[in-house]
């Protein structure tokens, strides 16, 4: 899981600094550059689609067998359910929040990448429907949900390694995932206000 994970995490940073250009203010000069520059570079963009697929599949795979595995070790639920020993909302909620990140994946890549863009331009695409309220909120809500699973991906990474109780690490992770998903939601809602 971790190391699946791990993979998606780098192209998360890659994709949001990429995706930043959006808001460059200069009518989408320099990110339909981008894109034109990641057309043209297929023998990077492939191997790396492959790549993250097979991450995706081995996740998901993992994560099955995982919580198949816990229910097989604790037949009877529990009475109570209690946050004790690291146990936070998004530990609870991982399984539903990978869900919302799957279906929005699904879509995203349907509308963003095979998607018709407007007179041509990727950047038209993205502003066009960044301008409309329903999906400026679906992009945000996604990315507050993504921020939760990426919060608890990086505790679980920590405690795998044993390094779980050290408080710099818990901040680190919460920095992090604000970093990311924060940086991801900010597009939508600047697009939103300002287009
Ligand atoms: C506001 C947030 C986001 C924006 C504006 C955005 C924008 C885009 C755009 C414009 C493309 C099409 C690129 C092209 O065809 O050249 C794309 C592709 C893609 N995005 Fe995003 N993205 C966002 C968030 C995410 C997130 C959070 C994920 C992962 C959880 C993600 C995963 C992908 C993947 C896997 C592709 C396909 C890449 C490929 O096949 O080359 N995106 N995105």
């Amino acid at each position: 899981m971790a190391l699946t994970g791990l993979i998606w995490y780098g192209f998360l940073v890659g994709h949001l600094v990429g995706n930043l250009q959006l808001l460059a203010g200069d009518g989408g000069v320099a990110f339909d550059d981008y894109a034109a520059f990641l057309e043209a570079s297929a023998a990077l963009v492939v191997p790396t689609e492959v790549i993250l697929l097979l991450a995706l599949v081995l996740h998901i795979y993992a994560a099955v067998s995982l919580s198949r595995e816990a229910r097989a070790a604790r037949p009877v639920g529990y009475r109570e359910l209690r946050t004790v020993g690291g146990r936070s909302v998004a530990s609870r909620t991982m399984i539903y929040s990978g869900l919302v990140i799957v279906v929005f994946l699904a879509q995203h890549i349907f509308n963003f990448k095979y998607g018709d863009r407007v007179d041509g331009s990727l950047f038209a695409l993205v502003d066009t429907t960044f301008g409309q309220p329903l999906w400026a909120g679906f992009y945000m809500f996604a990315m507050i949900v993504l921020g939760f699973h990426l919060w608890h991906a990086l505790r679980s990474a920590f405690q795998t390694l044993g390094l779980s109780a050290r408080p710099t690490l818990r901040r680190l992770s919460i920095l992090l995932s604000v970093l990311i998903a924060g940086g991801f939601a900010l597009i939508p809602a600047a697009m939103f206000v300002g287009g």
